[in-house]
């Protein structure tokens, strides 16, 4: 006879049990079935400082007030909350006012002078309403669980509403259409060699989107660091779910009501990146492999012979001695020190490779070293976690083990002592050949609060890129230190500039890149970039010089390539390209000042350095499709061209008067425009009223003093703002306000222009004059006056019919009369 709950009753009597005593052929009594489990009514609740605690019974759940615009939510499903830890939060300080719980028949809610909570005591549905009462964001079913039979613990579930016209942004990498609307995505760092549109899952996890619901933008950030899942209206078109296979279900809901303010309160959560040194903003080349010293001297002696403006040069892995970390190949590099002090007297910096698999080789100090303290990773049954990478057979370091951190960033010591300016650590999913990646039950300390790769696997390489960070801010000295991770989790902006990985030389992959350098930014990583060219695959000249442009426009602007290429430099692909690549670079130094002050906005204000059409229209919802227009910074506006053969794009404007950048020609907003786009040329557009500080070219950062710089200043006939941020470039001293902040207000009639110049900080810079050019001017000018005094003798228009004015660097006020 089979038993089951029915009949147990006619085969024993449960309570002639003896207490306490488990045989191990007796049924076992009240076992149920695994099924999902839902958050049943609402019983009770109690308050503890800024958290609320309602309970079914059963489960818990914490709502918790961040701030006034940020509230947590957490699941217990036995009623027992895990320990509090998370690796994304940087622990900003979060401005709370008032805050209270309030009661009626049907629900709770919790409230800021912002944003309101609402559990239903019925059914434990939570929403979040704004001030009026407009709900933002609501549950569709209450949050539930299932329990995992293999590891302990639970998947945790939640599921949302999802109105008709809602849209989705943001969660980092992901290589499908900007909307993220439709799909369904899976985060689990993964090394996704020449990955292709929509694959999934990629490099980095960044569990954190935001919606626009009725023109209303709100986020989530599910800090949830097991393998994650998304699903925005894939499966069914009313829901959007999100869920883990371990973990706490543990979300922030963000309250906007626009992207930009959501956004800028994440980075309140997770940090910016920091203030990079400004050479990092310059281009960077790089090549699987160049080597040996003599090839790395011919780029070099080619960038400089052909005046193609570069600050950094790449050593991929094959500088190293049979691909283990820390140590050179002399047969290919005699005297790393000498060969990186002689780049440096050119200009140029060198950023080396390092991996986390360490070559299992008792003659080799750092496995020694690593073995010795046992700071490598080791399966459940104490076994290494042994697997094949570069250098053979590897053991990797445990990054999420402080003690390991220190040590790693220790190992950098050599390679700074050379000269070397900054470290990218690639592999870092982490990698291994065959197996894709660890097994998940490798153990980790995880700061002391211990898991198995399951809940590691996706802060791996980011507490292996915070290490090598950390290791060189003490090596360093009072230098900014550069780095470059692979993978990634939410807060890895912290601590370094991200690339989207092992991309393929085709026009779709240009588009994606578009696409993923716009997502990095609106998930929190501003500092981003593709392999410009494509990593994998051939380009050919147009391709390249595309990819150029747009890499112009690329917070980080690498070229790179994969080792079986043919040679990929700025000069590959003959004069013609080798023309558009140089005139192109040279922009991206002539704009280096406004690109640096975009990420002083960035690191100081949270505002992102790519903003897509939908960040500055969200109402519109035509901008929700757009996604190969984005501005960087607030002022200029690119549409990188991505098509072979194209020679015109059609450019939608964000409303406002706009002026395009090569001509000055003037064009209205709110529409859209069919705009030149020959080879050498591509759409680029500054809104009216904008100061835009340029510099002098240069062959690379700090070639020369600067002694004038330059502002192009456009006319409006609306007030608009700009900022200009200068600094030592590579130091912290701005930390202790040594920069200047440089503020001006631009505003103008049909008879008169006048710019307005602040200034805070305590930087001096060795330049004494600015060289003004103004452009659009609807009138003659016939006088000038600056801070009241008059230079009307002079007045010289150059041939693109700019007004130029020379003026001393500390005016207040510039009036231009007709
Ligand atoms: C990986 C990286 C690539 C690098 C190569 C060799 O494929 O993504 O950028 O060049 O490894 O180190």
């Amino acid at each position: 006879m089979e038993v089951s709950k029915d009949n147990l009753s006619t085969i024993l009597d449960v309570n002639d049990l003896e207490d306490g005593v488990q045989h191990v052929n007796n049924p076992i009594v009240g076992l149920e079935p695994i099924v999902k489990k839902y958050l049943g009514a609402v019983k009770d609740y109690r308050q503890e400082g800024n958290s609320f605690f309602f309970s079914d019974g059963n489960a818990q759940v914490e709502v918790r007030v961040v701030s006034d615009e940020i509230i947590r939510v957490r699941l217990a499903p036995q009623g027992v909350f895990l320990e509090e830890f998370s690796y994304a939060l940087s622990h900003n300080e979060q401005k709370i006012t008032v805050f209270t719980c309030v009661e009626n028949e049907q629900n709770y809610s919790v409230q800021t002078n912002t944003v309101a909570c609402v559990i239903n005591k019925n059914n434990f549905l939570i929403s979040f309403e704004d001030i009026n009462g407009r709900i933002i964001n609501q549950d569709l079913s209450a949050m539930h669980w299932e329990e995992n039979i293999d590891f302990g613990g639970f998947y945790v579930y939640a599921t949302k509403k999802c109105n008709d016209d809602e849209n989705f942004f943001g969660l980092g990498d992901k290589s499908s259409d900007f909307n993220l609307r439709g799909n369904r995505y899976l985060n689990w760092n993964t090394d996704a060699y020449s990955f292709g549109k929509g694959q999934d899952p990629l490099y980095r996890t960044i569990p954190f989107y935001m919606g626009i619901n009725n023109g209303v933008s709100y986020g989530i950030f599910f800090d949830n660091t097991f393998k994650s899942h998304f699903d925005f209206a894939c499966q069914d078109n009313d829901k959007v779910s999100f869920w883990a296979d371990g973990g706490e279900m543990q979300y922030y809901y963000i309250h906007g009501p626009h992207m930009m303010d959501v956004l800028k309160r994440y980075h309140t959560l997770t940090g910016t990146h920091q203030m990079p040194a400004k050479w990092t903003l310059g281009f960077h080349q790089c090549r699987w492999s160049y080597y040996p010293e003599k090839k790395v001297k011919d780029i070099a002696r080619n960038f400089r012979e052909r005046n193609i403006p570069c600050d950094a040069i790449y050593l991929d892995i094959d500088y190293m001695d049979g691909y283990r970390c820390f140590t050179w190949n002399r047969k290919h590099f005699p005297d790393p020190a000498r060969m990186i002090k002689e780049l440096a007297s050119d200009g140029f910096k060198t950023v080396v490779i390092i991996d986390p698999g360490i070559r299992v080789d008792e003659n080799y100090s750092v496995f020694r070293e690593g073995k010795q303290n046992n700071f490598f990773c080791r399966r459940c049954d104490d076994y290494f976690m042994e697997g094949h990478v570069w250098p053979g057979r590897c053991q990797f370091p445990d990054f999420t083990n402080p003690k390991v951190r220190v040590w790693w960033g220790g190992l950098f010591k050599e390679l700074v002592d050379a000269g070397v300016a900054g470290v990218w650590n690639d592999m870092n999913e982490p990698a291994v050949f065959g197996s894709g990646t660890f097994p998940v039950d490798v153990r980790h300390n995880y700061d002391g609060y211990h898991g198995s790769h399951r809940k590691a696997h996706n802060i791996y390489g980011m507490q292996m890129v915070r290490s090598t960070y950390e290791g060189l801010k003490k090596l360093q000295k009072n230098k900014r230190p550069f780095t470059i991770t692979r993978a990634g989790y939410s807060g890895v902006q912290r601590y370094a500039t991200v690339w989207t990985g092992d991309n393929v030389a085709s026009w779709e992959h240009l588009k994606i890149g578009i696409v993923q350098c716009q997502r990095l930014s609106v998930s929190g990583i501003s500092f981003c970039g593709t392999d410009i060219g494509g990593f994998s695959g051939e380009p050919d000249g147009e391709l390249f010089t595309r990819w150029i442009q747009m890499g112009v426009f690329s917070p980080c602007m690498r070229a790179h390539s994969a080792g079986d290429t043919a040679e990929r430099e700025p000069w590959s692909f003959g004069q013609e390209y080798e023309d558009i690549n140089r005139k192109f670079i040279e922009l991206r130094y002539r704009l280096l000042p406004y690109i640096y002050s975009a990420f002083w906005e960035h690191y100081k204000h949270n505002f992102p350095i790519l903003r897509p059409l939908v960040m500055l229209e969200q109402e519109n919802i035509l901008t929700h499709s757009i996604q190969d227009i984005f501005t960087f910074g607030d002022k200029i506006l690119v549409a990188p061209v991505s098509d072979p053969g194209a020679r015109t794009k059609n450019v939608y404007l964000p409303p406002g008067k706009w002026y395009d950048y090569w001509t000055h020609d003037s064009y209205s907003g709110g529409q859209e425009h069919e705009v030149s786009a020959a080879i050498d040329s591509m759409p680029i557009f500054v809104k009216a009223g904008s100061v835009i500080p340029e510099s002098p070219l240069m062959q690379y950062v700090g070639e020369y003093e600067v002694d004038e710089l330059i502002f192009q200043i456009y006319y409006s006939d609306y007030e608009v703002n700009s900022f200009y941020y200068e600094d030592h470039d590579d130091t912290f001293a701005f930390e202790q306000n040594i920069y200047l902040e440089k503020k001006y207000v631009v505003n103008g009639d049909q008879r008169s222009m006048t710019i307005n110049q602040t200034i805070e900080g305590l930087f001096t810079p060795r330049y004494e004059t600015y060289d003004l050019k103004i452009i659009g001017l609807p009138f003659a000018p016939s006088k000038v006056l600056i801070d009241g005094r008059e230079f009307t003798d002079n007045l010289e228009f150059d041939d693109l019919k700019r007004l130029r004015i020379k003026s001393s660097k500390s005016f207040k006020r510039i009036e231009i009369l007709a």
